[in-house]
């Protein structure tokens, strides 16, 4: 039997459990020329809102240990500039389009899913409930109620796959993950950045304009390792993982604490051919672990329930 790297997102099939993660590479012509896009199941674009918006002032990203800071504040061309000149080129690369969808409150994130179900070739719609670099970035992914609510809303305007996009700054994303599912996605991914900081002590001055934004990269992987596992164990759906995601190894760890496909974000920037590495790598480790389907390896992960916290 030859090696079966394709895994199942609920209704949405992929020949590969790699995805691009939102906001890190365009929307595909960033890569293509870096390498063939076909080692990629999916590509997922930055997020898309109902109008064009600038994003926040500059400086917006800085350096970090083992990862970086951003606050770019959701940029992005809008709807409609988006389905006439980008969603076409996004199709054309190979892999399925994902496409990310960001509002500034419900009526917004309603009215671009009905609009998007509308479009031929996308494969799949992710819901960006977790942005933390603007205002109301956070209101449909801190609490479990508006969280249902809004993707109940959503489900009723799309047959297309929701996948729901968790945020790591908060106190249960188990409970978030099971409203999203009860609110019937079809997957949630895991996680958006963690809200941090970076400053100068010299000049006294924030590395970025908006003071705070979102780290990410593999200083966050062990975070993200947590919530996955977390979210993996609440739901039935499956779980995406993100959160630095650097190389095969990485890829297959969460794999078996429970994800059923990857994000690659952060790395993208440092090594923008690391979805052709990542994929060649992990044929190497099924070869030598002697696994010949992928997906065997989801959820794999020794003893669910870990030992009660000592008192
Ligand atoms: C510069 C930058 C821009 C991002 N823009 C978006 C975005 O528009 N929508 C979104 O859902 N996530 C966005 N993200 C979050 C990533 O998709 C991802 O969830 C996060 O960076 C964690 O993964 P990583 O550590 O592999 O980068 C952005 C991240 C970065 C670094």
């Amino acid at each position: 039997m030859a090696l079966d790297l394709s895994v199942k997102l609920g209704p949405l099939e992929l020949s590969s459990p790699l995805m691009t993660a939102s906001g890190c590479s365009g929307y595909g012509k960033e890569l293509d020329r870096y390498h063939d896009l076909s080692v990629y199941g999916a590509l997922v674009g930055k997020s898309i809102s109902r109008e064009p918006r600038l994003g926040n002032p500059y400086p917006r990203t800085a350096e970090t240990a083992a990862g970086m800071i951003n606050a770019i504040g959701l940029q992005n061309e809008g709807y409609e500039a988006f389905i006439k000149n980008t969603l076409p080129k996004m199709r054309s690369f190979g892999p399925k389009a994902v496409v990310n969808v960001v509002g500034h409150d419900f009526d917004e994130y309603v009215w671009l899913v009905e609009r998007f179900d509308a479009e031929d070739g996308i494969a799949a719609l992710e819901l960006n409930l977790s942005c933390p670099n603007v205002a109301e970035g956070l209101q449909f992914s801190s609490e479990p109620g508006p969280c249902e609510q809004l993707v109940a809303a959503c489900r009723t305007k799309t047959k297309l796959p929701l996948i729901v996009k968790l945020s790591p700054n908060v106190a249960d994303i188990a409970g978030i993950a099971r409203a999203a599912e009860r609110g019937g996605a079809d997957a949630v991914s895991a996680i958006n950045t963690l809200v941090g900081m970076a400053v100068n002590w010299r000049t006294r001055e924030p590395l970025i304009a908006n003071y705070t934004g979102g780290l990410s990269g593999p200083a966050i992987k062990p975070v993200a390792l947590r919530c996955v596992w977390q979210a993996a164990n609440a739901v039935d759906i499956p779980v995406i993982a993100i959160g630095g995601i650097s190389n095969a190894d990485d890829v297959l760890e969460f794999m078996v604490a429970g994800a059923s496909a990857v994000q690659l974000g952060t790395i993208l920037f440092v090594e923008p051919d690391a979805g052709q590495t990542i994929h060649a790598g992990l044929k190497e480790r099924l070869i030598d672990t002697g696994v010949k389907r992928i997906s065997d390896l989801v959820g794999t992960l020794k003893s669910k329930t870990p030992p009660a916290l000592s008192s």
